[in-house]
């Protein structure tokens, strides 16, 4: 492969900065450090790498000491780039500014995109170390604010006005069931819908308890953004959450019932509060367990991954 990372060229597209060989990448894979891909990334063969930094639009990492770069390689002799390093929204990053690699990656002729995240359960049967096929989102903030397609629409991505309603590819999906197949993991393998929340707290109780109610399985603070991009640009996409922590859906101390209950001869108030108490130490998501749950299923994540990409042509 000959390489040319070249000077903006502003009557192709703001875009298009790095010239390569455009048919040749199928697939680019794009991946949370807590859902444990950066393993997978390091087995890429004849690797480039292209730092953020040297990439006209690229925002800055604010996450401290972080490689962020294009990997161009091959997984089984199959083309592949990795971004090593992800924008979100929670950084303080425009929607549209977290869709930017997708972009660059969509004019370098990538036919379809691996996603994966680090997600909370809500389903209840859900584990931690879930692998959750994602076959639909629910996202507030796209809905109502922070889609990354607002603005002129780039006509030469897509539509002005683009369906979701097929943004998970069914085929891709198929081809995580095989690979799971294959792989043994079908015990834990699920499928689901993803809501996206902009974060970075993560949901108080009763947002948790209205994303549940409102039909979602798993809550994270990634990818829909990405995947909208995608899929205006006619990318095929796969998205993965590994469910990392479940989210308790707690009960609240109901000053009411409690009293009443202890009036009809139930529970006592003290014995309801001493309850809850128990509960209430359980339960809080941290960065440190979401991380933990990563590691655990690292492998199997990117043995996964790289079963799809050897198997599926896209
Ligand atoms: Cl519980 N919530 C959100 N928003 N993101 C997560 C998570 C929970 N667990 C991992 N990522």
């Amino acid at each position: 492969i000959i390489w040319y990372v070249g000077p903006l060229d502003t009557s192709l597209s703001p875009f298009l900065f790095l010239i390569a060989d455009l048919a040749f990448f199928s697939l680019f894979l794009l991946y949370d450090s807590g859902s444990g891909l950066s393993g997978l990334a390091s087995t890429l063969t004849s690797v480039v790498h292209v730092p953020y930094t040297s990439i006209p639009g690229f925002a800055e990492s604010t996450v401290a000491g972080h490689t962020s770069s294009l990997a161009f390689g091959f997984l089984s002799s199959i083309p592949v780039v990795a971004c090593l390093g992800r924008f979100h929204t929670y950084e303080g990053h425009s929607a549209s500014t977290c869709v930017f690699p997708t972009r660059v990656l969509a004019l370098l002729g990538i036919r379809a995109l691996i996603v994966t995240n680090a997600a909370g359960g809500l389903n209840p049967s859900f584990s931690v170390g879930t692998i959750m096929a994602i076959h639909d989102h629910l996202s507030l903030p796209t809905l109502t604010s922070m889609n990354p397609l607002i603005g002129a629409n780039l006509d030469a991505f897509g539509p002005r006005f683009p369906p979701l309603s097929n943004a998970y590819s069914l085929d891709l999906r198929l081809a995580l069931y095989r690979a799971a197949q294959k792989l043994n993991l079908l015990p834990s393998l699920a499928s689901g819908t993803y809501a996206y929340v902009l974060g970075p707290s993560y949901e108080s109780r009763a947002d948790a308890n209205f994303l549940r109610s409102v039909g979602a399985d798993a809550v994270g603070m990634s990818t829909v953004p990405e995947v909208i991009a995608a899929t205006h640009a006619g990318i095929k996409v796969l998205a993965i959450s590994l469910i990392t922590n479940n989210v308790v859906l707690h009960d609240y101390f109901d000053f009411q019932k409690a009293i009443e209950q202890e009036q009809n001869g139930g529970e006592k108030v003290e014995e309801t509060i001493q309850k809850l108490i128990a509960k209430d130490t359980q339960g809080a998501a941290n960065h440190e367990e979401v991380l933990e749950a990563g590691k655990a299923r690292a492998e199997d994540m990117s043995r996964l991954v790289a079963e799809i990409v050897r198997s599926t042509d896209v």
